[in-house]
């Protein structure tokens, strides 16, 4: 039967709920919003009065049965799903659920190097084994992207006993791989296929955009819809179909790292925010299309500042492109992304999702206002004014990656005995810790891998460069494997 998308059950009871005045002698303590604060002098009662706990009527996410279940049913339905799970704990949460639900400890799972933080992590968790793929490297943008289909092949033809695929569908700067190519050869190999989708919510609603993971085949996807669909920050969904999922697992998995005190206020956003795109996303998200094409070609007018359009990403063979999102080259005008980023915010108080070395990136959504890309065509109009007669010739960091040889698995190395070396001395141990470089936001090396002479170089360089280095230690140390101390904890724990 078909449903109906203009209702919202769990926002529509919790409302109820919220105006009915019950007495509160239940958590949480602001009793619905009868102590005052300072928030609650911006916001008003009202936001108090809908952040509710477990108040009879209002279902339970750990086993919905009731308005959360239709709600989930709503959006499964929306996202071209069997399954639907509401998820407090962002896209990150769905990575974790969806990797350590699918790969027990010692399984390989295929997937890019360029992953979230998130799926390393859930490989710690997990105990899995990555094979990594190598991103596309992007040397004229200073980025790592999608993956090659070529490149899977290969590593699903020499890892024939991996347990799972994972595909980012798409990137953060908005390339989307071929998913469904890459989801019919894993299942003809009998691998499961993960969704990493944080960026690509809103792909279900418009068929100008790249394929969605479920509409691809695979098997499940995260979706961070407060990133592009309207929900409020860390909201995000699971979304499944098919037989490969083992849904018992899936669940204990994430009522395993389920708060058991999710927000009302971030489930219903996920409520009212579905409505929304399945309703209106069809018609605005073609107008927004639109919109950031003719910002393009204003763009395109400035001198020293090139946004790039679908087309430079055919001509790099890349599968497909999310025109809702707006990358500017601007190192042409001898600056860097982040000095660009910071000119825009403290002149023109525009906030941009992400700069890297020579580009940075606007993110848009059906919210996105006509007037809000004249401010950015503007602002970039001046930004050129004034760099542009200077004549400057900044060297950039050119993106560089070699790929580390794995020694142990990221759990194993997780929890092995460790040391602290000064990073110069590192050379050839094996890395305790994740580095990660800002940009191009590859980690360097990930717990498990061989620290080699290149990777202390790469560091050197782009500390050098003013790079942002992401790392457990500070103060110039790494965190590597006691190796001495190692070979007797192995012993004892070789099967986690
Ligand atoms: C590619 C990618 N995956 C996953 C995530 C995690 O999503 P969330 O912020 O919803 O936890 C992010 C966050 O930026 C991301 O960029």
């Amino acid at each position: 039967m078909e449903k109906d998308h203009r209702l919202t059950p769990f926002y529509t009871k919790l409302l109820e709920y919220a105006e009915s005045n019950t007495v509160s002698h239940d958590v949480p303590g602001h009793k619905l919003g009868q102590i005052d604060n300072d928030m609650m002098d911006y916001t008003g009662v009202h936001m108090f009065k809908l952040d509710a706990n477990a108040p009879r009527g209002l279902d339970n996410l750990n086993r919905p049965t009731g308005v959360i279940k239709e709600a989930c049913e709503l959006m499964a339905d929306a996202f071209f799903a069997e399954r639907a799970y509401l998820l407090t704990g962002g896209t990150t949460m769905g990575i974790l659920s969806m990797i350590m639900s699918v790969c027990r400890a010692k399984e390989k799972i295929i997937l890019p190097r360029n992953v979230h933080k998130s799926a390393i992590n859930a490989l710690i968790l997990s105990g899995a084994v990555p094979i990594f793929v190598k991103p596309h490297l992007d040397f004229e943008l200073g980025i790592a992207n999608h993956m090659e289909f070529e490149e899977v092949k290969q590593a699903i033809l020499d890892n024939p006993d991996a347990k799972a695929v994972m595909i980012i569908n798409p990137t953060y700067f908005g390339v989307a791989s071929d998913i469904k190519r890459i989801t019919e050869l894993a299942h003809e190999h009998d691998m499961i296929v993960l969704a990493d989708e944080a960026h690509g919510s809103h792909f279900q609603f418009s068929d100008q955009l790249p394929i969605s993971a479920m509409a691809a085949g695979a098997d499940m996807s995260s979706c961070s819809l407060h990133k592009t669909v309207g929900s409020l920050t860390q909201s995000s969904i699971l979304v499944t179909q098919g037989p490969r999922v083992d849904h018992i697992r899936l669940r204990s998995t994430i009522n395993m790292i389920q708060s058991t005190s999710p927000s009302s206020l971030l489930l219903a956003s996920l409520d009212v925010a579905r409505k929304t795109i399945y309703l209106e996303g069809p018609t605005k998200i073609p107008q927004l299309i639109e919109m950031a094409h003719q910002t393009r070609l204003k763009i395109n007018q400035i001198t020293g500042i090139h946004a790039i359009d679908k087309n430079y990403f055919k001509n790099i063979h890349a599968h497909d492109y999310d025109e809702t999102k707006i990358i500017v080259k601007v190192s042409d005008l001898g600056v860097t992304g982040f000095d660009v980023y910071k000119e825009l915010f403290d002149v023109h108080h525009i906030q941009l999702e992400l700069a890297e070395t020579h580009i940075i990136l606007a993110v848009l959504s059906i919210g996105t206002q006509q007037k809000d890309l004249d401010a950015l065509v503007r602002s970039l109009q001046m930004v050129s004014d004034k760099f542009a007669p200077m004549h400057l010739k900044t060297v950039l960091p050119k993106i560089k990656y070699s790929y580390p040889e794995a020694y142990t698995r990221p759990r194993e190395a997780y929890h092995a005995p460790k040391k602290y070396v000064p990073i110069a001395q590192a050379v050839d141990e094996i890395a305790a810790e994740s580095i990660m470089i800002y940009p191009p936001g590859i980690p360097l090396v990930i717990p498990g891998e061989i620290i080699s002479e290149d990777i202390i170089n790469d560091l050197d360089f782009y500390q050098r460069s003013g790079s942002v280095i992401l790392s457990d230690t500070e103060g110039g140390y790494v965190k590597i494997i006691d190796k001495e101390y190692w070979i007797k904890w192995s012993e004892l724990y070789e099967n986690e």
